[in-house]
């Protein structure tokens, strides 16, 4: 769906939207069941894992199907997986918390864990609010992380969630999503930088040694003001949302994917992974990549 396309039908325009936002279209469409079992099953491919062989799922998610059960079962069991399967709710911080989730259970005796980020947030968007119909779209990416005893790559984590602000962004039941935009623009950049600094510090490189920044995609605006304080060009920033707005938890596999297929990222190369979203929550990673 173009920014022009919405224009149709709200009171807002191609011009304003690409300003303020840098969102230039959105894909609407499917539920998180859907589109994780689409991206859990390319990432199982690309990965050449067989599903038997996956001992967690992992889906992250805002959106589940319904309250009860869970997404993730629904997808393991059309996978062809037969393993524990949980949803991880953190909003647009929830990949980077299933992949801190995944990591303490590699720690503890798994091997391989299926990540996934899946979300329909279209459903909850009130298509008559101009503040949320430009931003939110639907999506999902998803990763297979695998146990190596010989090397770790998932160099460092720093997690946070601040629940006094949890008020500023929010979807009741039988709701919509709303947002104090400009209040959590703000303190999105603070804690972007200050988690992105602490992982750094705590890997042990610097923002010259990091070939990529993966970040959460919900504008641009917020992409580069983050890049800046961190002195990242932002030529070394991953940016899709231009052409998928913002798909919360499945926001930073979709910008990973899209950097592997242009050639990107390559092995060894460190990135930094970070993202931000209701809560308010927050997650950075220092990762260095292993394929
Ligand atoms: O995923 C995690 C959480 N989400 C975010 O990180 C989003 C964070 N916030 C934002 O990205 C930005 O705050 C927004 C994109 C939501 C809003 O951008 P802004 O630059 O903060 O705009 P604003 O709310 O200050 O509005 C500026 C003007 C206002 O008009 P006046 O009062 O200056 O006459 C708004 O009424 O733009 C108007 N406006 C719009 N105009 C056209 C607000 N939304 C729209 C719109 N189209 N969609």
């Amino acid at each position: 769906m173009t920014n022009d396309e919405l224009s149709q039908t709200l009171d807002t325009t191609d011009e304003w939207i690409t300003e303020r936002t840098g969102i230039r279209e959105r894909r609407i469409g499917g539920t998180a069941k859907s589109l994780g079992v689409l991206a859990g099953q390319r990432a199982l491919d690309d990965a050449a894992v067989d599903a038997r062989d996956v001992d967690f799922l992992l889906l992250a998610t805002t959106t589940p199907d319904r309250i009860t059960p869970a997404t993730a079962p629904v997808i393991a069991h059309e996978l062809g997986m037969h393993c524990p399967a949980m949803d991880i709710n953190a909003a647009c911080s929830g990949f980077m918390y299933a992949v801190r989730t995944a990591y303490g259970l590699l720690e503890t005796g798994s091997k391989r864990i299926l990540v996934i980020g899946s979300e329909n947030l279209s459903r909850w968007v009130d298509w008559s609010d101009r503040n949320m119909a430009v931003l939110l779209a639907d999506g999902a990416g998803a990763t297979v992380i695998e146990y190596d005893p010989t090397e770790n790559d998932l160099l460092s984590f720093s997690l946070g969630a601040e629940g006094a602000d949890a008020d500023l962004l929010t979807c009741e039941h039988g709701g919509f999503f709303q947002m104090d935009g400009k209040e959590v623009f703000r303190r999105a950049v603070r804690v972007v930088v200050d988690s992105a600094e602490k992982a750094m510090t705590l890997a042990g490189v610097s923002a010259d040694d990091l070939a990529l920044v993966i970040p959460h995609q919900a504008n641009i605006r917020i992409i580069q003001a983050a890049c800046q304080r961190l002195n990242i060009e932002m030529e070394r920033a991953v940016v899709v949302l231009d052409r998928l707005g913002n798909t919360s938890s499945a926001s930073i596999p979709l910008a990973y994917g899209d950097a592997r297929a242009n050639d990107r990222i390559h092995k060894g190369d460190y990135a930094l992974l970070t993202g931000f979203g209701a809560g308010m929550t927050w997650a950075s990673a220092v990762v260095r990549w292993s394929k």
